[in-house]
């Protein structure tokens, strides 16, 4: 009896150790370089928290019933283009799809593979097919909770052709397995199924950090940061250029912008007139080109200062909390200084709850509208401008502008 136990004693020893090497190897598809997120948790846990419930984390997911936010229960199911084809989102166990029909006859047929965006304003899904992803033809917009025809896709009838290129992953992910290859002429981009990490994850933004979590494990004396880029020790560029990799809108790459590390220059993955903060760029763009609008802002220009960390904490939304933000005008725009609002239109105490709203107003995007279920006429997005300034225009509390 006691040499039964004995052998399953050693049985169980081994297979821990079995078990425990398994997690101590490292799963990253990224390299070796990386960690991945739960590396960080240890001893940073106030960031690891906190961006679990931000933008960034939820900028992509697998698509399925808690990702996907529109709704599969007819008759809400259901969006109808002006020339009768219809398409219906249906669940088929636990699988999500897009089913077109025809006077009445079902057509083509995509699944739900990824949803790109948290859905704050929007969602749009991709479908896998053949080692390429496809923007699918019908979108969720939050604005209207209503199912609505993607962006810029045709108006008058479903369309299932288009594909979906890796930049889009660069933005919204923080790695995707493709390839390029060619199809006869033509340069493809082939993906891996599932390969994707979803969300934009801690190193994503800071670089690969497995020699920094390894170096701080074997040195827990070391209370400054090793291996591992200082944010605060960056230009100013620099560290505006950490964000602008996603935030200064649509562009083609000449880089793919998942090799960019902090302090690296954008303008060495972007062609420069991109960046450029001329009069054209002032429209809010639907992928929000926030950089080219705060550079060009006077508080940008006029102080050394100013970064989108001034306002923004990266690790955490400050969403519909528009008071912190007014605390930071104030920093430089002390009351009762020069500096201080000009404006007669309301009491000091008053101004100080609305800057932002007066000076940074949301503004409806000249570059996307949305045209839902039943709806004739299409729908501005709206976007919070990030050209500090003084409008003109009245306002409305909730600061759209009333006139164009
Ligand atoms: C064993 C502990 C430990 C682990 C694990 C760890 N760090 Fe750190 N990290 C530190 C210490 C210590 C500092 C310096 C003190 C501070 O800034 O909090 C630091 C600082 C940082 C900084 C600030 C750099 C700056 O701007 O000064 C970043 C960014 C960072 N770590 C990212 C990460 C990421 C990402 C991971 C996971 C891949 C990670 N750390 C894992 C201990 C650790
Ligand atoms: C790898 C790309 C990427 C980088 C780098 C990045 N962002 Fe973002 N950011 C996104 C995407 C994508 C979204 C939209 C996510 C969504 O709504 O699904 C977003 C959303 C946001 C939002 C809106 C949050 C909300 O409440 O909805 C803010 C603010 C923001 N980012 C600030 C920053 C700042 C500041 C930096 C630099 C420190 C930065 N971002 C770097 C991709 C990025
Ligand atoms: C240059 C980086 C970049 C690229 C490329 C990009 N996005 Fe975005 N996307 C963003 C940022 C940043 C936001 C947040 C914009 C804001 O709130 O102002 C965003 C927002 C979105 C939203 C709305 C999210 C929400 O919560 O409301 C959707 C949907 C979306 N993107 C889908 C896509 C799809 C699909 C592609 C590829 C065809 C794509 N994006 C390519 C950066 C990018
Ligand atoms: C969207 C980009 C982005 C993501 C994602 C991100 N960080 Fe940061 N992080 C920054 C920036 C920018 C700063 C510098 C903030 C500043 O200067 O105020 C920073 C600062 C830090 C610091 C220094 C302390 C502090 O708060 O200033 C630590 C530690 C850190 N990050 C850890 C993490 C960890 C861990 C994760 C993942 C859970 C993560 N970060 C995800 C951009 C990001
Ligand atoms: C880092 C400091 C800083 C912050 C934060 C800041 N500003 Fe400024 N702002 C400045 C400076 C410097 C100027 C230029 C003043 C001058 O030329 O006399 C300026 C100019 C302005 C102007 C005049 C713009 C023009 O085109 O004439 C307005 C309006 C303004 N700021 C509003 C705001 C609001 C609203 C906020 C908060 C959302 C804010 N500022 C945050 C530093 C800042
Ligand atoms: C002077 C303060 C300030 C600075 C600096 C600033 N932002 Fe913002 N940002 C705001 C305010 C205010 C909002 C609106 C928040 C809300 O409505 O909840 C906002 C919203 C956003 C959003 C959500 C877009 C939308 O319209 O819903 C994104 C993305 C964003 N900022 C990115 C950036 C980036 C990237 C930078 C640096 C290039 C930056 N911000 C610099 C104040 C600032
Ligand atoms: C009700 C809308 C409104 C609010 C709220 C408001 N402003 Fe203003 N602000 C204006 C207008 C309009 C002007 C131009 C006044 C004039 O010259 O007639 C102005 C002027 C300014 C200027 C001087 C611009 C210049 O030409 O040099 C600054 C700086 C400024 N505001 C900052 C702020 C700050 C900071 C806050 C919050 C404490 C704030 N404003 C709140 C409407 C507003």
């Amino acid at each position: 009896m006691p040499k039964r136990l004995l052998y399953l004693l050693t049985l169980l020893v081994l297979l821990v150790t079995i078990l425990s090497q398994c997690v101590g190897t490292n799963p990253d598809p990224r390299g070796p370089a990386y960690a991945g997120d739960d590396a960080c948790k240890s001893c940073h846990r106030p960031e690891f928290e906190k961006h679990r419930g931000s933008a960034h984390f939820f900028a992509s997911a697998r698509a399925d019933e808690h990702s996907v936010l529109g709704s599969f229960i007819a008759p809400a199911n259901q969006f109808s283009f002006p020339g009768g084809a219809t398409v219906q989102m249906v669940k088929e166990g636990s699988q999500l799809y897009q089913q077109a029909y025809r006077d009445g006859r079902p057509m083509e047929k995509a699944n739900f593979a990824v949803t790109m965006g948290q859905g704050r304003k929007a969602q749009t899904y991709l479908s896998y097919k053949e080692k390429k992803y496809y923007q699918l033809p019908i979108s969720y917009f939050t604005q209207v909770h209503s199912w609505a025809n993607s962006p810029g896709f045709p108006a008058t009838q479903p369309y299932f052709g288009r594909v979906v290129p890796a930049d889009c992953f660069s933005c919204h992910s923080s790695y995707v397995k493709y390839e390029t290859a060619f199809e006869g002429m033509r340069q493809v981009e082939t993906f891996a199924e599932n390969e994707v990490m979803y969300g934009i994850n801690c190193e994503r933004c800071h670089g690969p950090a497995r020699e920094h979590a390894d170096f701080h494990t074997n040195h827990p004396k070391e209370k400054s940061a090793q291996h591992i880029a200082r944010i605060g020790a960056l230009t100013r560029q620099q560290q505006v250029d950490m964000c602008a990799v996603c935030h200064a809108g649509l562009k083609t790459p000449q880089r793919s912008l998942f090799a960019f590390r902090p302090g690296d220059k954008l303008s060495d993955f972007i062609m420069a007139d991109y960046l450029a903060t001329g009069s054209e760029r002032h429209s809010n763009d639907v992928h929000g080109n926030q950089y080219q609008l705060l550079t060009a802002s006077k508080c940008y220009r006029a102080s050394n200062q100013l970064t989108c960390n001034t306002c923004h904490n990266p690790h955490e939304d400050n969403r519909s909390n528009l008071q912190t933000y007014n605390y930071q005008c104030l920093s430089c725009h002390q009351p009762a200084t020069a500096k201080f609002c000009t404006s007669k239109e309301m009491a000091p105490e008053l101004l100080q709850q609305q800057c932002v709203n007066c000076h940074m107003p949301v503004q409806p995007s000249r570059v996307i509208t949305l045209l839902p279920d039943g709806k004739p006429q299409p729908v501005a997005d709206s976007l919070r401008s990030h050209l500090i300034k003084v409008y003109r225009q009245a306002i409305s509390p909730a600061g759209t502008h009333t006139s164009p």
